[in-house]
Protein backbone atom coordinates (compact mmCIF):
# COMPACT_ATOMS: atom_id res chain seq x y z
CA UNK A 1 0.00 0.00 0.00
CA UNK A 2 1.56 3.22 -1.22
CA UNK A 3 2.06 6.24 0.83
CA UNK A 4 -0.78 7.97 -0.74
CA UNK A 5 -3.31 6.01 0.54
CA UNK A 6 -2.36 5.75 3.76
CA UNK A 7 -2.84 9.77 3.69
CA UNK A 8 -6.14 9.27 1.98
CA UNK A 9 -7.34 6.84 5.19
CA UNK A 10 -5.93 9.30 7.41
CA UNK A 11 -7.55 12.40 6.23
CA UNK A 12 -11.19 10.29 5.64
CA UNK A 13 -10.69 9.45 9.41
CA UNK A 14 -9.43 13.09 10.73
CA UNK A 15 -11.96 15.11 8.56
CA UNK A 16 -14.99 13.60 9.97
CA UNK A 17 -13.92 13.38 13.27
CA UNK A 18 -13.21 16.88 13.00
CA UNK A 19 -16.72 17.25 11.45
CA UNK A 20 -18.00 15.60 14.12
CA UNK A 21 -16.01 17.40 16.86
CA UNK A 22 -17.00 20.78 15.19
CA UNK A 23 -19.13 22.93 17.44
CA UNK A 24 -19.72 25.80 15.81
CA UNK A 25 -20.44 26.68 11.96
CA UNK A 26 -17.13 28.71 11.74
CA UNK A 27 -15.59 25.66 13.22
CA UNK A 28 -17.45 23.77 9.80
CA UNK A 29 -16.30 25.83 7.93
CA UNK A 30 -12.42 25.69 9.02
CA UNK A 31 -12.81 21.60 8.58
CA UNK A 32 -14.21 22.50 5.12
CA UNK A 33 -11.12 24.81 3.89
CA UNK A 34 -8.57 22.18 5.53
CA UNK A 35 -9.17 19.31 3.66
CA UNK A 36 -11.58 20.69 0.50
CA UNK A 37 -10.41 24.34 -0.06
CA UNK A 38 -9.63 24.22 -3.55
CA UNK A 39 -5.76 25.15 -3.44
CA UNK A 40 -5.04 24.16 -0.12
CA UNK A 41 -6.68 21.78 0.53
CA UNK A 42 -4.98 18.17 1.92
CA UNK A 43 -7.91 16.42 -0.45
CA UNK A 44 -7.61 18.41 -2.93
CA UNK A 45 -3.98 18.35 -2.98
CA UNK A 46 -3.72 14.41 -2.68
CA UNK A 47 -6.37 14.48 -5.86
CA UNK A 48 -4.08 16.88 -8.05
CA UNK A 49 -0.98 14.21 -7.09
CA UNK A 50 -2.99 11.57 -9.08
CA UNK A 51 -1.37 12.29 -12.60
CA UNK A 52 2.27 11.40 -11.45
CA UNK A 53 1.59 7.89 -9.95
CA UNK A 54 1.62 4.70 -12.42
CA UNK A 55 -1.85 4.04 -13.83
CA UNK A 56 -3.08 0.73 -11.68
CA UNK A 57 -2.65 2.84 -8.54
CA UNK A 58 -4.26 6.50 -10.28
CA UNK A 59 -7.37 4.73 -10.78
CA UNK A 60 -7.66 3.27 -7.36
CA UNK A 61 -6.96 5.90 -5.35
CA UNK A 62 -8.97 8.34 -7.60
CA UNK A 63 -11.88 6.57 -7.05
CA UNK A 64 -11.14 6.59 -2.89
CA UNK A 65 -10.48 10.05 -2.83
CA UNK A 66 -13.72 11.36 -4.60
CA UNK A 67 -15.72 8.85 -2.25
CA UNK A 68 -13.83 10.34 0.87
CA UNK A 69 -14.50 13.70 -0.81
CA UNK A 70 -18.29 13.50 -0.80
CA UNK A 71 -18.62 11.39 2.37
CA UNK A 72 -16.85 14.51 4.00
CA UNK A 73 -19.22 16.98 1.81
CA UNK A 74 -22.59 15.04 3.06
CA UNK A 75 -21.07 14.97 6.44
CA UNK A 76 -20.58 18.93 6.80
CA UNK A 77 -23.61 19.69 5.39
CA UNK A 78 -25.77 17.13 7.68
CA UNK A 79 -23.66 18.68 10.40
CA UNK A 80 -23.88 22.24 9.37
CA UNK A 81 -27.72 22.03 9.37
CA UNK A 82 -27.84 20.32 12.85
CA UNK A 83 -25.54 23.10 14.82
CA UNK A 84 -27.67 26.02 12.59
CA UNK A 85 -31.27 24.73 13.95
CA UNK A 86 -29.55 24.14 17.47
CA UNK A 87 -27.99 27.67 17.53
CA UNK A 88 -32.03 28.99 15.88
CA UNK A 89 -33.57 27.04 19.32
CA UNK A 90 -31.12 28.28 21.63
CA UNK A 91 -31.61 32.27 20.36
CA UNK A 92 -35.43 31.76 20.35
CA UNK A 93 -35.30 30.26 23.71
CA UNK A 94 -33.03 33.39 25.05
CA UNK A 95 -35.49 35.69 23.29
CA UNK A 96 -38.76 34.95 22.82
CA UNK A 97 -41.72 35.71 24.78
CA UNK A 98 -42.87 33.44 27.90
CA UNK A 99 -46.30 32.02 26.74
CA UNK A 100 -47.22 30.83 30.22
CA UNK A 101 -46.59 34.18 31.75
CA UNK A 102 -49.65 35.53 32.90
CA UNK A 103 -51.19 38.64 30.77
CA UNK A 104 -51.30 42.67 32.06
CA UNK A 105 -54.36 43.03 33.20
CA UNK A 106 -56.39 45.49 30.66
CA UNK A 107 -57.98 47.65 33.00
CA UNK A 108 -61.02 48.38 31.95
CA UNK A 109 -63.38 51.56 32.35
CA UNK A 110 -67.18 51.85 33.83
CA UNK A 111 -70.11 53.99 33.61
CA UNK A 112 -70.08 56.06 36.74
CA UNK A 113 -72.60 55.00 39.97
CA UNK A 114 -74.35 58.27 39.14
CA UNK A 115 -74.78 57.67 34.98
CA UNK A 116 -75.72 53.78 35.64
CA UNK A 117 -78.50 54.66 38.22
CA UNK A 118 -80.01 57.63 35.90
CA UNK A 119 -79.49 55.50 32.86
CA UNK A 120 -81.25 52.23 35.44
CA UNK A 121 -84.33 54.78 36.02
CA UNK A 122 -84.68 56.06 33.04
CA UNK A 123 -84.81 52.69 31.37
CA UNK A 124 -87.77 51.18 33.68
CA UNK A 125 -89.82 54.13 32.46
CA UNK A 126 -89.15 53.72 28.94
CA UNK A 127 -90.32 50.20 29.02
CA UNK A 128 -93.45 51.63 30.28
CA UNK A 129 -93.37 53.75 26.84
CA UNK A 130 -91.95 56.97 28.38
CA UNK A 131 -90.40 59.17 26.04
CA UNK A 132 -86.74 60.60 26.88
CA UNK A 133 -86.67 64.92 26.84
CA UNK A 134 -84.27 67.24 27.50
CA UNK A 135 -84.38 70.77 28.24
CA UNK A 136 -81.10 73.23 28.55
CA UNK A 137 -79.62 73.90 32.55
CA UNK A 138 -79.92 77.76 32.25
CA UNK A 139 -83.29 78.83 32.04
CA UNK A 140 -85.87 81.70 32.32
CA UNK A 141 -87.46 82.68 35.47
CA UNK A 142 -90.58 81.86 33.84
CA UNK A 143 -89.93 78.37 32.94
CA UNK A 144 -88.46 77.54 35.78
CA UNK A 145 -90.58 79.00 38.01
CA UNK A 146 -93.58 80.94 36.85
CA UNK A 147 -95.16 78.40 34.28
CA UNK A 148 -94.72 76.32 37.32
CA UNK A 149 -97.30 77.93 39.07
CA UNK A 150 -94.99 80.21 41.61
CA UNK A 151 -96.19 83.71 40.79
CA UNK A 152 -93.38 86.69 41.54
CA UNK A 153 -93.41 86.90 44.95
CA UNK A 154 -94.57 83.21 45.93
CA UNK A 155 -92.58 82.11 48.69
CA UNK A 156 -91.96 78.63 47.66
CA UNK A 157 -89.23 80.55 45.20
CA UNK A 158 -87.14 80.87 48.31
CA UNK A 159 -86.95 77.17 49.23
CA UNK A 160 -84.48 77.01 45.99
CA UNK A 161 -81.92 78.43 46.47
CA UNK A 162 -81.01 80.02 43.12
CA UNK A 163 -78.03 80.76 41.01
CA UNK A 164 -78.97 83.61 38.62
CA UNK A 165 -76.91 84.65 35.57
CA UNK A 166 -77.43 88.73 36.73
CA UNK A 167 -75.70 89.43 33.36
CA UNK A 168 -77.98 87.43 30.83
CA UNK A 169 -81.44 88.64 30.81
CA UNK A 170 -84.85 86.27 29.38
CA UNK A 171 -87.03 88.43 26.52
CA UNK A 172 -89.00 89.99 29.44
CA UNK A 173 -85.88 91.38 30.94
CA UNK A 174 -85.98 88.95 33.67
CA UNK A 175 -82.33 87.40 34.59
CA UNK A 176 -81.92 83.93 33.87
CA UNK A 177 -80.98 81.10 35.88
CA UNK A 178 -79.36 77.67 36.40
CA UNK A 179 -82.31 75.52 36.77
CA UNK A 180 -83.30 74.58 40.38
CA UNK A 181 -84.84 71.38 39.71
CA UNK A 182 -86.14 69.46 36.22
CA UNK A 183 -89.66 70.30 36.51
CA UNK A 184 -89.11 73.16 33.67
CA UNK A 185 -88.53 70.41 31.14
CA UNK A 186 -92.26 69.87 31.62
CA UNK A 187 -93.27 73.19 30.73
CA UNK A 188 -91.25 72.83 27.39
CA UNK A 189 -92.39 69.39 26.36
CA UNK A 190 -96.49 70.84 27.18
CA UNK A 191 -95.81 73.93 25.00
CA UNK A 192 -93.97 71.98 22.06
CA UNK A 193 -96.21 68.56 22.26
CA UNK A 194 -99.72 67.62 22.40
CA UNK A 195 -100.87 64.97 24.82
CA UNK A 196 -101.03 61.71 25.33
CA UNK A 197 -97.88 62.95 27.02
CA UNK A 198 -95.66 60.46 28.80
CA UNK A 199 -91.84 61.49 29.25
CA UNK A 200 -89.36 61.47 31.50
CA UNK A 201 -86.09 64.00 31.83
CA UNK A 202 -82.88 63.25 32.99
CA UNK A 203 -80.44 66.23 33.78
CA UNK A 204 -78.42 68.08 36.13
CA UNK A 205 -79.77 70.77 38.67
CA UNK A 206 -78.39 73.77 40.62
CA UNK A 207 -78.53 75.25 43.94
CA UNK A 208 -77.05 77.40 46.16
CA UNK A 209 -76.33 75.40 49.21
CA UNK A 210 -73.42 74.12 51.36
CA UNK A 211 -72.10 70.97 50.47
CA UNK A 212 -72.42 68.20 53.32
CA UNK A 213 -73.31 64.42 53.44
CA UNK A 214 -76.41 65.13 51.87
CA UNK A 215 -76.29 68.82 49.96
CA UNK A 216 -74.20 69.42 46.94
CA UNK A 217 -74.74 72.59 44.71
CA UNK A 218 -75.31 70.55 41.82
CA UNK A 219 -76.98 67.28 41.92
CA UNK A 220 -79.49 65.38 39.10
CA UNK A 221 -82.63 64.46 38.98
CA UNK A 222 -84.97 62.70 36.47
CA UNK A 223 -88.43 64.19 36.40
CA UNK A 224 -91.31 62.32 35.28
CA UNK A 225 -94.66 63.62 33.36
CA UNK A 226 -97.69 61.89 31.93
CA UNK A 227 -100.71 63.78 30.31
CA UNK A 228 -103.60 61.97 28.80
CA UNK A 229 -107.11 61.90 29.57
CA UNK A 230 -108.35 60.40 32.63
CA UNK A 231 -104.91 60.10 34.57
CA UNK A 232 -105.89 59.80 38.15
CA UNK A 233 -103.39 59.07 41.29
CA UNK A 234 -103.88 55.53 40.51
CA UNK A 235 -101.47 55.54 37.28
CA UNK A 236 -99.18 57.14 39.53
CA UNK A 237 -98.80 54.89 42.51
CA UNK A 238 -98.99 52.24 39.55
CA UNK A 239 -95.90 53.51 37.75
CA UNK A 240 -93.98 54.66 40.88
CA UNK A 241 -94.74 50.88 42.62
CA UNK A 242 -93.21 49.71 39.79
CA UNK A 243 -90.69 51.63 39.43
CA UNK A 244 -89.35 50.75 43.08
CA UNK A 245 -89.54 47.07 42.44
CA UNK A 246 -87.18 47.58 39.27
CA UNK A 247 -84.90 49.65 41.48
CA UNK A 248 -84.69 47.97 44.63
CA UNK A 249 -86.13 44.39 44.47
CA UNK A 250 -89.46 42.54 44.08
CA UNK A 251 -91.26 42.92 47.27
CA UNK A 252 -90.74 47.34 47.76
CA UNK A 253 -93.93 49.09 48.31
CA UNK A 254 -94.89 52.84 48.22
CA UNK A 255 -96.26 55.14 50.61
CA UNK A 256 -98.11 58.56 49.82
CA UNK A 257 -97.69 61.28 51.98
CA UNK A 258 -99.15 64.39 51.18
CA UNK A 259 -97.10 67.62 50.83
CA UNK A 260 -96.98 71.01 48.69
CA UNK A 261 -95.48 71.92 45.61
CA UNK A 262 -97.16 74.54 43.49
CA UNK A 263 -97.64 72.61 40.10
CA UNK A 264 -99.35 69.94 41.58
CA UNK A 265 -102.25 69.14 43.53
CA UNK A 266 -102.73 67.22 45.36
CA UNK A 267 -98.46 67.21 46.18
CA UNK A 268 -97.46 63.78 47.98
CA UNK A 269 -93.96 62.72 48.67
CA UNK A 270 -93.37 59.25 47.85
CA UNK A 271 -91.74 56.86 50.23
CA UNK A 272 -90.37 53.33 49.57
CA UNK A 273 -90.36 50.65 52.03
CA UNK A 274 -86.83 50.31 53.12
CA UNK A 275 -84.40 48.11 50.76
CA UNK A 276 -82.34 47.01 53.88
CA UNK A 277 -84.28 45.62 56.32
CA UNK A 278 -87.31 45.35 54.64
CA UNK A 279 -89.19 47.67 56.49
CA UNK A 280 -88.48 46.03 59.84
CA UNK A 281 -86.41 49.14 60.73
CA UNK A 282 -82.95 49.94 60.53
CA UNK A 283 -80.12 52.71 60.18
CA UNK A 284 -80.48 53.75 57.16
CA UNK A 285 -84.49 54.33 57.36
CA UNK A 286 -83.84 55.75 60.79
CA UNK A 287 -85.79 52.86 62.27
CA UNK A 288 -88.98 53.63 60.33
CA UNK A 289 -88.82 51.24 57.42
CA UNK A 290 -89.55 53.75 55.01
CA UNK A 291 -87.16 56.28 52.83
CA UNK A 292 -88.11 59.74 51.56
CA UNK A 293 -87.68 58.76 47.80
CA UNK A 294 -89.23 61.65 45.62
CA UNK A 295 -91.88 64.64 45.15
CA UNK A 296 -94.89 64.06 42.78
CA UNK A 297 -98.43 64.59 42.23
CA UNK A 298 -101.54 65.19 39.71
CA UNK A 299 -100.29 68.71 37.26
CA UNK A 300 -101.98 71.61 38.85
CA UNK A 301 -104.64 73.27 36.31
CA UNK A 302 -102.97 76.20 36.49
CA UNK A 303 -100.00 74.65 35.01
CA UNK A 304 -102.22 72.94 32.66
CA UNK A 305 -104.29 76.23 31.39
CA UNK A 306 -100.60 78.13 30.86
CA UNK A 307 -99.62 75.68 28.65
CA UNK A 308 -102.82 75.91 26.76
CA UNK A 309 -104.77 72.42 27.47
CA UNK A 310 -107.73 72.21 28.70
CA UNK A 311 -107.64 70.87 32.69
CA UNK A 312 -111.53 69.85 32.36
CA UNK A 313 -110.22 67.42 29.37
CA UNK A 314 -106.79 66.35 29.73
CA UNK A 315 -105.13 65.38 33.51
CA UNK A 316 -101.46 64.39 34.75
CA UNK A 317 -99.11 63.24 37.28
CA UNK A 318 -96.05 64.76 37.59
CA UNK A 319 -92.71 63.20 39.66
CA UNK A 320 -88.89 64.22 39.97
CA UNK A 321 -86.53 61.64 41.35
CA UNK A 322 -83.19 62.62 43.14
CA UNK A 323 -80.61 60.54 41.33
CA UNK A 324 -78.04 60.88 44.18
CA UNK A 325 -81.03 59.63 46.69
CA UNK A 326 -81.64 56.63 44.59
CA UNK A 327 -78.31 55.83 44.85
CA UNK A 328 -76.98 56.01 47.69
CA UNK A 329 -80.21 54.45 48.75
CA UNK A 330 -79.70 51.36 46.65
CA UNK A 331 -75.91 51.33 47.05
CA UNK A 332 -75.99 52.22 50.98
CA UNK A 333 -73.39 55.16 50.36
CA UNK A 334 -74.01 57.36 53.41
CA UNK A 335 -72.13 60.53 51.73
CA UNK A 336 -73.02 61.96 48.81
CA UNK A 337 -69.62 63.44 48.28
CA UNK A 338 -68.08 60.19 47.41
CA UNK A 339 -69.88 60.30 44.26
CA UNK A 340 -68.49 63.74 43.44
CA UNK A 341 -64.83 62.98 44.38
CA UNK A 342 -63.88 60.44 42.04
CA UNK A 343 -61.68 58.76 44.14
CA UNK A 344 -61.21 55.46 41.60
CA UNK A 345 -60.95 53.41 44.68
CA UNK A 346 -64.79 54.23 44.98
CA UNK A 347 -65.84 54.24 41.58
CA UNK A 348 -64.48 50.81 40.37
CA UNK A 349 -66.70 49.26 43.07
CA UNK A 350 -69.91 50.07 40.83
CA UNK A 351 -67.81 48.50 37.32
N1 LIG B 1 -89.17 69.71 41.41
C1 LIG B 1 -89.26 69.27 42.77
C2 LIG B 1 -87.97 69.56 43.49
O1 LIG B 1 -86.97 69.58 42.90
C3 LIG B 1 -89.52 67.76 42.82
C4 LIG B 1 -90.89 67.45 42.30
C5 LIG B 1 -91.93 67.37 43.16
C6 LIG B 1 -91.09 67.20 40.97
C7 LIG B 1 -93.21 67.08 42.73
C8 LIG B 1 -92.35 66.90 40.49
C9 LIG B 1 -93.39 66.83 41.39
O2 LIG B 1 -92.60 66.68 39.20
O3 LIG B 1 -94.63 66.53 40.94
O4 LIG B 1 -87.99 69.74 44.69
Amino acid sequence: MSESFEQLNKYQVDSLHETSEAATPEALDAVHLKYLGRKEGLLTQLLQTLPSLPPDQRKELGRKANEAKRALESALAEKKQSLESARLTKTLSETAEDLTLPGTPLVRGGLHPLTKVEEDIVAVFQRLGFNVAEGPEVETDDNNFTALNHPPDHPARDSHDTFYLKSHKDAAGAPLLLRTHTSPVQIRYMKTHKPPLYIVAPGRVFRHEAVDATHSFVFHQVEGLAVDEGISLADLKGALTLFAREMFGGSAEVRFRPSYFPFVEPGIEVDISCAFCSGKGCRVCKNTGWVEMLGAGLVHPNVLRGVGLDPGKFSGYAFGIGVERVAMFKYGVDDMRLFYENDVRFLRQFR
